[in-house]
């Protein structure tokens, strides 16, 4: 092998330089702007090509590179309609609730600097030296974690939301249970028993962890958009052109999230795994087996949790409509019809059930 793509941790995390930086609500965010004005992602100028290299060395292997299937993607709850039905009435209460739990889940994504990365390479048949999954601890966790929560006296993706919900619903009252509902509805679930425990606690966690993230980081392509075409109406919104930008700055600089994560879960999918037990198990087992279970469980619960997130302060919001009674009717004849999609793409080949 030779050339092979390797990069120290400060090339991963390295910015290209920018003319004007990205000020957000007062507050010096990440990114920023090129001399023509072009926005720029942060830590994005060795970490894109490093990704594509690593992605163009699959591709020689034959190796293919993971997809999520985005129709299992669950709508976005209140769906656009819904959300500037709401806000032509004078209802904010939901929308400032909705807009808060996507900058706390944001900046939740600094977790992921705290998984605990094992010895890889002892836990591979194959070399991995030149791929993705040898540098996440070496760079690529620390640049996602920096990405979502912000990095020392810089914004992230969490300051980004809370701007532009700011900006467009011009600095609304922030109700004070928002973090305290979404922790009980997380510790509700507990971890997940082991899928794969002759594999080892820590890569089951890491693994886990990643395709959790991806599966999250695919999905919320979703609730972007739905950021954009709420917040960048005029008639809804106090800044449409500023908010509009925001999440289109923030959706901009998801794609190497989604990218080296698929990049690595490929790169493990075409290796085979020590068991602690003495035996192999194929990378592919194990990845697939992973994805399968997030994508079941996520399907099945976002929407009834983004219901759950919302619903208890929606009547009561709705109070201050001139008639909440209609209201509520028309808000509920723009629901959008949708069904979980039976497979995910990832079943476990020959597995009974
Ligand atoms: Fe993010
Ligand atoms: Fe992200």
């Amino acid at each position: 092998m030779q050339n092979q793509p390797i990069y120290s941790a400060e090339e991963l995390l390295s910015n290209h330089p920018i003319a004007e930086p990205l000020i957000a609500n007062g507050v010096r965010c990440h990114g920023g702007f090129d001399k023509d004005g072009a926005y720029s992602s942060p830590r994005t100028l060795a970490r894109v090509p490093a990704i594509a290299a690593w992605q163009a060395q699959l591709a020689r292997d034959g190796a293919p590179l993971i997809e999520i299937p985005r129709d299992l993607m669950p709508p976005q709850y209140p769906n656009v309609a819904q959300a500037k039905l709401l806000l032509r009435n004078g209802v904010r209460e939901p929308l400032v609730r909705a807009l808060t739990v996507i900058s706390i889940v944001e900046g939740f994504g600094a977790m992921i600097r705290d998984v605990r990365v094992p010895d890889l390479q002892s836990l591979f048949v194959e070399p991995i030296d030149g791929t993705a999954l040898a540098h996440l601890s070496g760079g690529l966790f620390e640049a996602h974690a920096r990405d979502e929560s912000g990095y020392r006296d810089e914004g992230g993706h969490k300051q980004m939301w809370e701007a532009a919900r700011d900006a467009a619903l011009e600095n609304p009252k922030i109700p004070g249970d928002v973090l305290m509902r979404l922790m009980g509805r997380r510790g509700r679930s507990g971890p997940p028993k082991a899928a794969f425990p002759e594999m080892g606690e820590d890569l089951e966690r890491m693994l886990g962890f990643m395709a959790n993230v991806l599966v999250v980081e695919v999905f919320a392509e979703g609730t972007f958009q739905w950021g954009i075409d709420v917040l960048s109406d005029p008639d809804v919104s106090a800044a449409p052109e500023v908010a509009g930008d925001m999440v289109r700055n923030i959706q901009a600089d998801e794609k190497p999230h989604v990218d080296y994560l698929r990049t690595a879960l490929s790169e493990v999918s075409a290796r085979t795994l020590h068991t602690v037990d003495g035996k192999k198990i194929a990378g592919k087992v194990v990845v697939d087996g992973l994805l399968h279970r997030v994508l079941s469980q996520m399907t099945k619960n976002r929407p009834s949790d983004q219901r759950e997130d919302l619903n208890e302060g929606l009547t009561h919001a709705m109070q201050t409509a001139a008639n909440p009674m209609a209201l509520r009717g028309e808000f509920d004849a723009l629901e959008s019809p949708w069904t979980a999609s039976a497979k995910t793409g990832f079943e476990p080949t020959g597995a009974a059930g």
